[in-house]
């Protein structure tokens, strides 16, 4: 009986902690298509020569040395009207969503006090403080 009582107490909180992460993501999303979406595209291609593509690019930026600082410091991320905890979730979903197989699993989650730290350095000339590739 404390047995079953014990399982379907699991259960059931593991099905909240499911569903809110349901609801992370599908908030994250809806901020990257309302706040991102307008210059990096519906699937983060970008605009060649213009707006990098996140498929092409944000594997190897964020596993090159101080990548992963400078993409939470590029101007589309530091001004953005979102508060640093749903930042931190876009970024996390472009991330899931938009780089080669293996890549998110290899990065620890981007969090609100990092993004909060790092969004008061905005980069002013991005092109020249680009990480190689
Ligand atoms: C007004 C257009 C615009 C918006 C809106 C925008 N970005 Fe960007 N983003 C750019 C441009 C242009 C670059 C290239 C670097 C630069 O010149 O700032 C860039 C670069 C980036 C990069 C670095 C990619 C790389 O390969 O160098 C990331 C990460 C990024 N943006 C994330 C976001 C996120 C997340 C949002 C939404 C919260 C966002 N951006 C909103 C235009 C935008």
């Amino acid at each position: 009986m404390k047995a079953r009582l014990v399982a379907a107490l699991l259960i059931g909180s593991l099905a909240a902690t499911a569903a809110a992460g349901d609801q992370v993501d599908r908030r994250a999303h809806e901020d990257y298509l309302l706040h991102c979406m307008g210059c990096h595209g519906e699937q983060g291609r970008g605009l060649a020569g213009k707006v990098p593509s996140f498929p092409d690019d944000l594997g190897r930026l964020l596993t090159s040395p101080g990548g992963r600082e400078f993409i939470q410091r590029v101007p589309g991320v530091t001004q953005s009207a979102l508060p640093s905890d749903r930042l931190a979730a876009v970024l996390n979903w472009i991330v899931r969503n938009f780089t080669p197989a293996g890549v998110s699993e290899r990065i620890a989650p981007f969090t609100a006090a990092e993004v909060e730290r790092l969004r008061t350095q905005t980069l002013m000339e991005v092109a020249r403080e680009r990480p190689e590739l």
